[in-house]
């Protein structure tokens, strides 16, 4: 049941996630009636902003990101009655008294406490919060990514916000978890009967799981150049796609009992050695090139980025799950920045026939049926099957059966983060990652993280608006793989 009254308190009120993309958020769920009459979000910075100059700045920011049609002057005026500005010192203990005895004003059954701010910041913020007692029962703490840049380090975060809130209290987003599509998996893997005798070993040759972006770091070199696409990307949104795609079917929709077949998968992943890192991954660093038509430059010449930079803007890492399920079926993870277009996809490979009847196609290699599902840009699932090509000759084809879900659904596709916020307040942690995931997928990727940086040669360079470094390609078809953008 969504409560009676909440606080939301956003910690780096005036920073981009706020602004862009939590602020506009929670307009969209007030506007869709899902906030209940009383619920109030404070959003702290540093800075001596009025509540009116804060909320006028807000206001400019969402409509830069709303979509135009979901804009409503009227709905935006009663909205921004619910933000409210408070000026504080997230560093000075001695600040907190004066956010407690404002929130005393707006007693509410759920705080929330959103942590949009450096992890660096993280002991102090709970220490201080729990100093006045803002960390009962009701309370609940919200961590963003990066969550440590190391499994020592995530585990000192782990430890430090353990101590004043119980696992039940604290959600760390992974947003991918929030996205319409990465639910969809569930529905399609546990609503359907259809797949699951074939949702394993002896019917999947291999899984790759894409998650490709177009734009580069723009200004973000200060944040990714000392994390790069595997802390970035692969540490989390991948391997929590692969949780999905490869986990067995939870008991129920309970928050643990998903939280615990993910885990599962986690342990079960094969962890490399470091000459298993050289042979099972590679990594790429974009030179300039074009991208939408325009020049762009190489990572090396983005603004902020220090000479000589070893930082990875691409990945791509053959991965293996040891169970019974999985053995032997390589779980391929691509990332990277600059790449051709934005795209993230899911794409299952099943066996060909066992005998083959039909003569071989024109171009000399057959298409054994795969299942793509497509996360972003536009959703859809489609099957691709083989089907016989009008006409005397017996000559098969490859052919999709399509489902497009923005055609074939007329409701509104929530944001991620409107779906993520809403389960906070609800107070249902299904979305968010248990600390144990977290810890799992921190080992896995540790190996990785200490043989490159061991490793004198660095990232090899991919021209920017291409698919990665040709070394990927030749991940797959040593194992007589192909990508499947190649088809
Ligand atoms: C973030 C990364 O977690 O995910 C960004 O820090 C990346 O580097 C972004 O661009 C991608 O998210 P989405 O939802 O646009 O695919």
């Amino acid at each position: 049941p969504f409560p009676q009254s909440f606080n939301v308190v956003f910690f780096g009120g005036t920073g981009d996630l706020v602004m862009r993309k939590l602020l506009p958020a929670m307009y969209q769920s007030h506007k869709n009636g899902q906030l209940g009459e009383a619920g109030y979000f404070y959003c702290l910075g540093r800075r001596n902003y009025t509540p009116e100059e804060y909320r006028s700045i807000a206001e400019e920011k969402a409509r830069h990101f709303l979509p135009a049609a979901d804009w409503d002057d009227e709905i935006w005026a009663a909205f921004r009655q619910r933000v409210v500005y408070e000026r504080i010192d997230a560093e000075n203990p001695e600040e907190y008294a004066a956010l407690k005895s404002r929130l005393d004003k707006t007693p509410a059954e759920v705080n929330v406490f959103f942590l949009s701010v450096a992890p660096s910041l993280f002991t102090m913020i709970c220490q201080s919060l729990a100093r006045q007692k803002l960390n009962g029962p009701n309370s609940r703490v919200v961590l963003e990514k990066p969550l440590g840049h190391d499994l020592a380090s995530s585990n000192a975060i782990t430890e430090a916000v353990g101590r004043h809130y119980h696992e039940k209290q604290i959600y760390r987003i992974d947003h991918y978890l929030g996205k319409e599509s990465v639910q969809n998996l569930m529905a399609l893997r546990f609503g359907n009967a259809l797949f699951e005798p074939l949702w394993r070993r002896q019917w999947i040759t291999d899984v790759q799981i894409t998650i490709a972006e177009e734009v580069g770091i723009g200004s973000r070199a200060g944040f990714y150049d000392g994390t790069g696409a595997l802390r970035d990307m692969v540490q989390n949104h991948l391997l929590q796609l692969l949780c999905f795609v490869a986990m067995e079917p939870p008991s129920s929709l309970d928050s643990d009992a998903i939280r615990n077949e993910k885990l599962k998968v986690l342990e079960c992943l094969v962890p490399f050695t470091a000459e298993e890192v050289r042979a099972n991954t590679v990594r790429g660093q974009y030179r300039a090139g074009t991208s939408g038509g325009h020049a762009v430059p190489g990572y090396l010449e983005e603004p902020g980025v220090p000479a000589g930079s070893k930082t990875e803007t691409f990945v791509a890492i053959k991965a293996e799950i040891a169970n019974w399920r999985w053995a032997g079926v390589p779980f391929y993870l691509f990332t990277g920045k600059r790449l051709p277009k934005r795209l993230a996809d899911i794409v299952i490979h099943f066996h060909d026939v066992p005998h083959h009847i039909f003569p071989l196609p024109s171009n000399g290699s057959r298409a054994p049926a795969k299942l793509v599902i497509r996360l972003q840009p536009d959703e859809s699932i489609r099957l691709y099957l083989n089907a016989k090509l009008p006409g005397h000759s017996m000559q098969l084809r490859p052919v999709s059966l399509d489902l497009d879900f923005t055609s074939k659904f007329s409701e509104r596709r929530e944001e991620a983060y409107e779906r993520l916020l809403l389960d906070i307040i609800r107070g249902n942690q299904a979305l968010f990652v248990r600390q144990d995931e977290l810890e799992m997928a921190w080992r896995w990727v540790e190996p990785i993280l200490n043989t490159w940086a061991a490793d004198p040669e660095g990232p090899e360079p991919y021209k920017a608006g291409t698919w990665g470094p040709a070394a990927s390609a030749e991940l797959l078809s040593r194992s007589g793989h192909r990508w499947h953008e190649d088809d």
